[in-house]
């Protein structure tokens, strides 16, 4: 077996196990799932993490509007999440709980290291804090609304916090973050969400929370268990535990950490961007490499809440769409990184245009006229004429254009570029008309046939990561045997004269039932 490659290490955020896992989770664990699966392609000894934060007041409160031991009802809120893994074929290599006593050990580490560094104190907070979004803030960052409430800049609600607390010394991190951002141009994208933190840091920080008493649902503090640990400390610390902290001697912690990437949402680029590199750094830990911020979904042009009953369920997403189908939805429709409109018209023009006529009827038609002209396998190509070369070039040169696409999380544009080609394959065909060479030139049908067969060999392999399962059907019809479509076996063309199963369609089109919206 050949030496594996270089590390590759990307997190999703945990998600709070107090709802159901909704679009929102199920989006930001496939942009992951799809970079480790390219990653895995491309020879990279990958560690893809996703999981759950079970703690802190959120999770206990809606533990107890549930009627349920909070332990109980996190054993099965989490499981909701493996399951949403199970459902939406993720790949990821370890599923952490905060819960866990390897991540106990993993905060209560980092705390007496930031300790022992002078970095955390003990005081006392008064001021607000908005449960929804276990977050604190300042009296200028607050409006009033409805009934006089004070209300975050997210939309949620605070209340006002007095109790004795430890503190993070956040403000001697200023000018060390700062650097840090100029000597790190690629810790935060896309670039717009980099300046935000910048001017954020740049308008001062205050020394943070970082633990709480009025509740117990928590990391114990060492040696003051009164304290728990604030959740989001609790929290950041999971993408350590799961390379093997405390032991950073360990083979998992010295091959994985500094993480290559953690995955968020916008919601929470600050605690990922500030608090974390400052925690780490304070306690002498290398910062992760990358963090990217994605933009949120608006379902039919509203937000989506709860209270507003428009939650989209990703199960029922796939049962009504097909899984690969949603997979490439939500990654081609919207720009990475801006927010982005689900609407049933528009997942439907991508299943019915996208996939089912450009992509499927691509492969649904080379195949079939190979079934029918050529006994059902793949014809020996004769010489290659200037149109076969500038196709087969195009598929050949698509890998080297998706790695830089990738390497910059920008999904839409690799699909883009995988589409490019398979528009020139379709074009190929209707310019070269094998159906009319069927009786002029049966050796030039062969050719072309072959040509198209050994260009959606690289469109499928190439396409794995964001269609995994019809991308293997699609690579069983074409007779490609399973140890060779990873990147590595990109090179090795079809051998002429292997049979080919029956072509069957991979991309049906979505029939709009009577009644239904269009
Ligand atoms: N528990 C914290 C993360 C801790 S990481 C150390 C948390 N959890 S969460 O369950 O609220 O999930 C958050 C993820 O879902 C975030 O990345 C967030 O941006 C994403 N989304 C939630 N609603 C979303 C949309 N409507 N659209 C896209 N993503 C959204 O925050």
């Amino acid at each position: 077996m050949a030496a594996k490659g270089s590390a590759y290490y990307i997190t999703t955020p945990i998600y709070y196990v107090n709802d159901r896992p909704h679009i929102g989770h199920a989006y930001t664990t496939l942009a992951c799932d799809v970079l480790a699966r390219f990653m895995r392609l491309a020879g990279r000894d990958v560690k893809f993490l996703t999981g759950t934060d079970e703690h802190g007041q959120k999770v206990e409160t809606s533990a107890q509007a549930a009627g349920m031991d909070t332990q109980t009802f996190t054993d099965r809120v989490s499981q909701n999440f493996r399951d949403l893994s199970a459902a939406l074929n993720f790949s990821n290599d370890d599923f952490i709980r905060t819960t866990e006593p390897r991540h106990t050990r993993a905060c209560q580490a980092l705390w007496e290291k930031l300790l022992e560094n002078g970095q955390i104190y003990l005081g006392s907070y008064a001021g607000w804090y908005a449960v929804r979004d276990e977050a604190f803030y300042t009296e200028t960052e607050l409006t009033t609304g409805p009934g006089g409430k004070k209300i975050a800049p997210s939309g949620a609600e605070v209340e006002w916090l007095e109790e004795p607390s430890y503190f993070f010394r956040l403000s001697a991190w200023q000018d060390k973050l700062l650097a840090f951002y100029q000597a790190n141009p690629d810790f935060v994208g896309p670039d717009t969400r980099r300046n935000e933190v910048i001017s954020f840091v740049k308008g001062g920080l205050k020394d943070l929370s970082v633990s709480r008493t009025t509740f117990k649902w928590g990391v114990p503090v060492p040696n003051d268990p009164e304290h728990i640990m604030y959740v989001w400390f609790d929290a950041l610390i999971n993408y350590i535990t799961a390379a093997g902290f405390p032991d950073t001697e360990s083979a998992g912690f010295t091959t994985y950490w500094p993480a290559d990437m953690h995955m968020v949402g916008k919601d929470i680029l600050r605690f990922h961007a500030v608090y974390w590199p400052a925690f780490l750094m304070g306690a002498g830990v290398a910062p992760p490499k990358r963090v990217y911020a994605h933009g949120w979904w608006t379902n039919e042009g509203q937000k989506i809440s709860k209270s507003l009953g428009n939650v989209i369920d990703p199960h029922a997403l796939v049962a009504e769409y097909g899984l690969d189908q949603v997979r490439y939805f939500l990654l081609r429709e919207v720009p990475f990184g801006n927010d982005g409109d689900f609407s049933h018209r528009a997942m439907v023009g991508r299943m019915n245009n996208d996939l089912a006529n450009d992509f499927g009827n691509l492969a649904q038609r080379s195949l079939s006229m190979i079934a029918k002209n050529c006994a059902g396998s793949l014809p020996t190509p004769g010489a290659f004429t200037e149109a076969d070369e500038a196709l087969l070039d195009a598929a050949r040169t698509l890998q080297a254009r998706l790695s830089a696409e990738y390497a910059a999380q920008a999904f839409h544009r690799a699909l883009e570029a995988t589409w490019e080609v398979i528009s020139a394959a379709n074009r190929y065909i209707d310019e070269q008309a094998p159906w009319a060479l069927r009786k002029s030139d049966p050796p030039r049908m062969g050719t072309v046939l072959y040509v198209v067969a050994e260009t959606l060999r690289h469109l499928a392999i190439l396409a794995q990561p964001v269609m995994p399962a019809a991308m293997d059907r699609m690579l069983d019809q074409l007779g490609v045997p399973a140890g060779a479509r990873d990147f590595a076996a990109l090179p090795n063309a079809l051998t002429p004269g292997t049979a080919l199963p029956k072509p069957q369609g991979i991309f049906p089109r979505y029939v709009e039932t009577e009644g239904a919206e269009t």
